[in-house]
């Protein structure tokens, strides 16, 4: 499979100026990912490990706070590599929608608030596309938008007449209006009922087999993971610390979050108490010396606690554990 995007030990922080002094919140902290094309790609982790700000790193979309302190991320567009973070801006703009589509997380932001759905539409398509494909591309979204459970009429509405759960829809709906080859969606389906749920994975689902393009799919829902994507990578404080095929990491994983992670999943008919990892994530603006993950790991010993582990192949996967053997299962 070739790499559509290529992450290199991408570093991203937010810099903060607090009464006390700078404050550094390392929450891409050395991230390198390839992520082959034609595939759901996931990214799971916790709350607040950095998984919204890796996308905006990956999208070459750094606003202050949020600052670049190394590292590069390629895409492969007609067979050549482009620096999505040395890209000039105008070139950066036409990467992104044309060949890159973000839904970002809660989609309030991706709407003009004082304008008609329609407009917001119909202003995207004259942007980016010739008059002769605008009309198509617009049945191509209403079609989307029947398909996610809304009336196309919804677009004569302005954003704040929508439920939040609505207005998602909506967003992805124009996220895949041009057939982008790679859609970032972070937590496109949080919002939802589980029925809206199920509409939008299954259209994400879709335009993938249909575009053979690549999604990289955002949940911290490990259940989403195991249905949906073929490959993924587990975050933690701003790291990568698990990666390969997703039916892999359900079965064998390796790393002891990513353990902690699946064993926190409901199963059918077991009506015992869910466990999760103790304790809860460090501060990213005050990361534990050695492996991030070492406060809360029931096997950390000497080594964990001074070196911070690198991401290495075992077999197919990749994990960052100074343990890296499958047979570290948690045990209950
Ligand atoms: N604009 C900002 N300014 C300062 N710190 C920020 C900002 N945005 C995020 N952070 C911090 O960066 C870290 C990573 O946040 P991020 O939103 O990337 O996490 P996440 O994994 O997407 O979480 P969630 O699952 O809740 O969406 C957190 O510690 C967060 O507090
Ligand atoms: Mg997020």
């Amino acid at each position: 499979m070739l790499p559509v995007i290529r992450a290199e030990d991408l570093q991203a922080f937010y810099v903060l100026e607090t009464p006390r002094g700078k404050k550094v919140v390392r929450a891409v902290n050395g991230v390198s990912l390839v992520i082959p094309e034609n595939t759901v790609y996931g990214l799971a982790g916790e709350s607040g490990c950095g998984k919204t700000t890796l996308l905006k790193v990956l999208l070459g979309n750094l606003e202050p706070p949020l600052r670049h302190f190394g590292g590069r991320v390629l895409y492969r567009v007609d067979g050549e590599y482009l620096d999505a973070l040395a890209l000039p801006e105008g070139k950066r703009q036409k990467l992104r929608w044309t060949y890159i589509s973000y839904i970002p997380q809660g989609s309030m932001s991706v709407f003009n608030p004082v304008a008609r759905l329609r407009t917001t539409f119909m202003d995207f398509l004259e942007s980016h596309v010739s008059e002769k494909m605008r009309q198509e591309l617009l049945r191509h979204a209403e079609e989307h938008l029947e398909r996610l459970g809304l009336s196309p009429k919804i677009l004569e509405a302005y954003p704040h007449q929508l439920s939040g759960g609505m207005r998602q829809r909506v967003a992805i709906a124009l996220a895949t209006l041009l057939n982008p080859r790679v859609i970032l969606a972070d937590e496109p389906t949080t919002a939802l009922d589980v029925v809206a749920q199920r509409a939008v994975l299954q259209l994400l689902f879709d335009i993938q087999r249909k575009l053979r393009n690549t999604i990289v799919l955002v949940t911290h829902d490990m259940g989403i993971h195991a249905t949906v994507t073929t490959r993924m990578a587990i975050m933690y404080a701003g790291r990568i610390v698990e990666e390969g095929w997703t039916q892999d990491i359900f079965t064998t994983p390796l790393h002891p979050y990513t353990q902690y992670l699946i064993r926190s999943l409901p199963r059918i008919g077991d009506k015992r108490l869910r466990e999760s990892a103790p304790g809860s994530p460090p501060s990213l603006a005050q990361l534990p010396p050695g492996c991030p993950f070492h406060p809360r790991c029931p096997f950390a010993f000497e080594r964990c606690r001074e070196e911070v582990p690198e991401l290495e192949e075992v077999g197919e996967q990749k994990v960052a554990c100074f343990l890296r053997r499958a047979s570290h299962v948690v045990t209950s």
